[in-house]
């Protein structure tokens, strides 16, 4: 297992992935009580949207979240180190660079996936950042981009980027399609090719690789921790905290969370967020997948569809479904 020495105090054999629209940080309060060591990501933040944007809502998150890496998403180098401040400022754990998203608005504004075409940029948006605070400064990317996939060009991107400042690299092991294909079929079209992020590991025994795409199963984790430094969660993770809370107990021992406990713990933050404004449906939509897989899922989904009480805010929802998870139990 892992041969890089560990120097933050933060671990990333279990990381769960960024992702947009579902990451936020209502979700990794719930991630957080399924897998209490994982490194949990935001959703991708461009660096633009920190400079004229609502920083301080964009930042914001719980104490609980810790280890938490925020992932940048832009190419201008002084843009980005002036985003890395603010994210240090703010207590950020570490700080990741998206260079694996293919979507065409971000192509088009020149970050993302099409980044890995240009390792010298990405290298100097490193080392800006690097510059810039004392956090670790890592990158989430792809094997490759359109016919630009081959190992060589791979190990140039790494040796490149490498030599900004970056030892830490999340690789979805597979490549992107930035033409024809939206993005969900981005994250399912290209096969996963786990020997190419496999051997990566091989080349570059002195840095420290995490693997990612296609993880759902414990069997899976332990089979990819022997051969990798760590292993990124993203969908199995998002559809079913349970399966986390099972990797979290199969990776750093102990019992793995119920959903009773889960439920309970989002429970408390709900209701602290309910009376700060926050919308109930805003909250429950990242639990919907609690129960998936016991009998009680379809009423579980059924009663955080209600759309009345959603939008009546009616934390009672919340109550009937632990009411209903004692006879389940018992
Ligand atoms: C809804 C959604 C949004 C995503 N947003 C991001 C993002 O903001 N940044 C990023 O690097 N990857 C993003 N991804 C990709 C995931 O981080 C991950 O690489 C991908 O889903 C493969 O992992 P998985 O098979 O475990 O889900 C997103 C994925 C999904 C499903």
């Amino acid at each position: 297992m892992a041969s890089v020495p560990i120097s933050e105090g933060f671990e990333r054999r279990l990381c769960v992935a960024p992702m947009m629209a579902w990451t936020d940080r209502h979700c990794r309060y719930l991630h957080r009580l399924a897998a209490p060591r994982a490194l949990l990501f935001t959703e991708m933040i461009t660096a633009n949207a920190l400079q004229h944007g609502p920083a301080e809502r964009l930042l914001r998150y719980d104490p609980s979240e810790h280890p938490i890496a925020i992932q940048l998403g832009g190419s201008d180098p002084a843009l980005l180190a002036d985003a890395a401040r603010q994210a240090a400022d703010a207590g950020y754990d570490e700080i990741n660079l998206n260079v694996g998203c293919p979507s065409p608005r971000v192509s088009k504004g020149r970050f993302g996936a099409c980044l890995m075409q240009e390792p010298e940029l990405v290298r100097d948006c490193v080392a800006a950042m690097h510059a810039a605070v004392s956090l670790p400064i890592t990158i989430k990317c792809r094997l490759g981009v359109d016919d630009a996939d081959s190992d060589d060009l791979l190990d140039r991107f790494i040796e490149i980027t490498r030599a900004g400042g970056c030892d830490v690299y999340y690789i979805h092991a597979r490549k992107a399609l930035l033409k024809g294909l939206s993005p969900a079929q981005n994250r399912s079209v290209p096969p996963l090719q786990y020997g190419r992020a496999y051997r990566l590991r091989e080349r570059f025994p002195d840095l420290c690789f995490i693997i990612n795409g296609g993880i759902e199963t414990n069997e899976q984790v332990r089979e990819h921790l022997t051969r990798q430094d760590g292993v990124m969660v993203g969908r199995a993770a998002y559809h079913n905290p349970l399966r986390l809370a099972g990797m979290h107990a199969l990776i750093f021992g102990g019992e793995p969370a119920d959903s009773h406990a889960l439920l309970s713990g989002y429970r408390a933050h709900i209701e602290r967020e309910l009376a700060a404004g926050t919308r109930l449906a805003d909250m429950t939509r990242h639990a919907l997948g609690l129960f998936a897989g016991s009998p009680g899922a379809r009423r579980w989904r059924r009663l955080m569809s209600d759309a009345a009480r959603l939008r009546a805010n009616d934390i009672g929802l919340i109550d009937e479904a632990l009411e209903m998870i004692e006879p389940m139990a018992a």
